[in-house]
Order: structure tokens, then C-alpha cells, then sequence
């Protein structure tokens, strides 16, 4: 009744922003990203035969009341799905930093619903494995599969998930993700998602989305980074449009993201192969080539607004490791 999983963060290039059913988390558009390798969660489940209560403990000390409740709503969905009438005591580590804006949903829940699964002694397919982790966080179903993914919108629960379209030695992409600090604490995006629609331009984004995964996944397979670079950064200021625009507004881009997106414009102009891309928070993550992250990296670190860099590369699916 224990085991342990590992899954690796993601970053879309591709975005989901809104969902058809909030429950269900069905997003409002299928997207696209990448494994990050290295920026990890580990995650212990027991099913505990004689307990009612979840226990979560995150990075050595007790969740807050807020977090598990989030646990044990995602833990009720399993339960019901795996004919489980247990509690659960989840242990989790991240290794990267918390509060480096660094979102940690997506490799918490795919952590999450793998162990717990494995510790039912549930043999579930990856189809099905993502499916669960989408409904404790939509971008989780991108971090069961390994490597490039994309998830398919859907219209049930059993046809909203993830799947592979391109192994994690594809293309020798690394993202450098420039930590741009923001002196509050940002809207997550489990309110974000519920405000998307409130945005004249939601609509036309959800309507357009499907073309720009089409680009996004061809220059992906044919590993063109022009064409890639220029439908990840349209992707990515589409959204945060929306965001920018929902009411009420949310802007999660600071002076120093727009200094950094700027740039990434400038050096790719003189040759560099590198675009941006923000989720719900300022800090920007530059999509290079393995052959001039060396290089970018020793640009971010010239610029003032950067306070550090975290480097991945493409990253492999949610595993059982004990
Ligand atoms: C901006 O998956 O974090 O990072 O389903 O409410 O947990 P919840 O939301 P989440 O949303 C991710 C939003 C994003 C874009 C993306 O990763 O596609």
C-alpha cells in the first residue's frame, strides 16, 4: 500500500489558459510543451487501512490547510476511480527551489497520481495515469508522458490526456529559466483558468489555438527553430493578452520580464537561437539550443533584473522508483 513516484516539471510552448469544465479540468484548447529535466517532485503515497485523514507533508515540513485540501479533493477523485476508502500520508519533495516562481503543480500531480496508484496496486496505462493527474492539475497530465507532448483537449474525462510526440532526445532543446523576482504573490492559475472567459479575447485565442499547436508541433518535428521560435513567443503573448485583459486584469509580466523578452528578441536577431516564453508569473523562460545555452546563459547573468538561472533539458515521463 506505498510507493514512490518522480515527475519533472513542464513548460508549454503551446498554453493552456481555460478550462470547458472546471471540475473535470477540460481545457478550453489542446497545447504542446516539454519535460523539464531535473526540476523534479518525489512523492510517497501510503494507503493507510485503519485512517480516514490525508496527511501531506511537503519539503520536510506539514502542508498548510490550503494545500491539502487541494490533495485530499484530487485524493476523493482517486479514491472513488480506484474503489479506495482509505487515507492517504503523502510525502513530496521538490528540488527546486519553492518560491522561485517555478510552478510546481504539474510535477506534484502527475507525482501524486502515479504513486498513489502504483501504492493501490492499480495497473493503469499512461492514457489513464494522465487523465487522473489532469484532474488535480491540467498542466500534470503533460508530465506523465515523456519527452515533447501534447495534450488533446477532449470532450470526457477518459479523452483528455497526453501522449508523446516526440522522445526526449528529439532535439537538443534547453530551457534557461530567468528568475525575475515579484515582491507579491501572483494569482494562481487555478483562479486565472476561471477567469480566461471574462476576456473579449479568449474566445479568438481558444479559436486560433489549433493552428499554432499545427505549426508549433511541425517545427518541432523538423526541428525548425525560426519557425518554432516565432509561434512559441505569439503563443505566449496571446495568452497573457488574455490575462492581461480578463476582469479583473491579471498581469503577471514585470518590468524586468520585459527588459528580458527584449532581449531574447535582440540576440536571436544576431544569430542566437533562443525565444521566450512566460507562464503565470514574470519570470521568463528562454527556449534555446543546446549549442548557445552557454552562451545566453552567460548574457542573462549581464542583465541587472536577472536574479538566477535554473538550466533543464528535455526531460522523461513520471515513474514508479519505489
Ligand atoms: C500558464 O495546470 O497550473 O502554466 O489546472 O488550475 O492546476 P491548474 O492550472 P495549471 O495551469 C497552467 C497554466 C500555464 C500554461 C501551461 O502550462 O499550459
Amino acid at each position: 500500500m506505498k510507493a514512490t513516484a518522480r515527475a519533472n516539471s513542464n513548460i508549454a510552448f503551446i498554453k493552456y489558459w481555460g478550462n470547458t469544465d472546471e471540475t473535470l479540468r477540460l481545457p478550453a484548447n489542446a497545447s504542446l510543451s516539454m519535460n523539464l529535466d531535473g526540476l523534479h517532485t518525489e512523492t510517497t503515497v501510503t494507503w493507510q487501512q485503519d485512517e480516514q485523514h490525508d496527511t501531506l507533508t511537503i519539503n520536510g515540513g506539514i502542508a498548510d490547510d490550503r494545500a491539502l485540501r487541494r490533495v485530499s479533493q484530487f485524493l476523493d477523485a482517486l479514491r472513488q476511480r480506484l474503489g479506495i476508502r482509505y487515507g492517504a500520508r503523502v510525502v513530496s519533495h521538490n528540488n527546486f527551489p519553492m518560491g522561485a516562481g517555478i510552478a510546481s503543480s504539474a510535477a506534484s500531480f502527475a507525482a501524486l497520481a502515479v504513486a498513489a496508484a502504483a501504492a493501490a496496486g492499480a495497473r493503469l496505462t499512461e492514457r489513464e495515469l494522465s487523465c487522473l493527474a489532469r484532474l488535480g492539475s491540467g498542466s500534470a497530465s503533460r508530465s506523465v508522458p515523456s519527452g515533447f507532448v501534447e495534450w488533446r483537449a477532449g470532450e470526457t474525462h477518459e479523452d483528455s490526456y497526453a501522449f508523446s510526440v516526440a522522445p526526449r532526445v528529439h532535439w537538443g532543446l534547453i530551457d534557461l529559466v530567468a528568475l525575475v523576482s515579484s515582491g507579491h504573490k501572483a494569482v494562481g492559475s487555478r483562479e486565472g483558468h476561471t477567469s480566461a472567459s471574462t476576456s473579449d479575447f479568449q474566445a479568438i485565442r481558444v479559436e486560433t489555438a489549433a493552428s499554432r499547436l499545427d505549426i508549433c508541433r511541425r517545427a518541432l518535428l523538423e526541428r525548425d527553430f525560426a519557425a518554432f521560435a516565432e509561434v512559441v513567443e505569439r503563443d505566449s503573448d496571446m495568452m497573457h493578452a488574455v490575462m492581461m485583459t480578463s476582469r479583473p486584469p491579471l498581469f503577471y509580466w514585470l518590468p524586468g520580464s520585459l527588459v528580458l523578452m527584449d532581449q531574447v528578441r535582440r540576440w536571436r536577431s544576431e544569430g542566437l537561437r533562443v525565444c521566450y516564453t512566460l507562464d503565470a508569473g514574470p519570470n521568463v523562460h528562454c527556449i534555446c539550443l543546446a549549442e548557445d545555452a552557454n552562451e545566453i546563459e552567460a548574457r542573462l547573468g549581464q542583465v541587472a533584473e536577472v536574479q538566477g538561472v535554473l538550466r533543464a533539458t528535455t526531460g522523461g515521463g513520471a515513474v514508479v522508483i519505489g
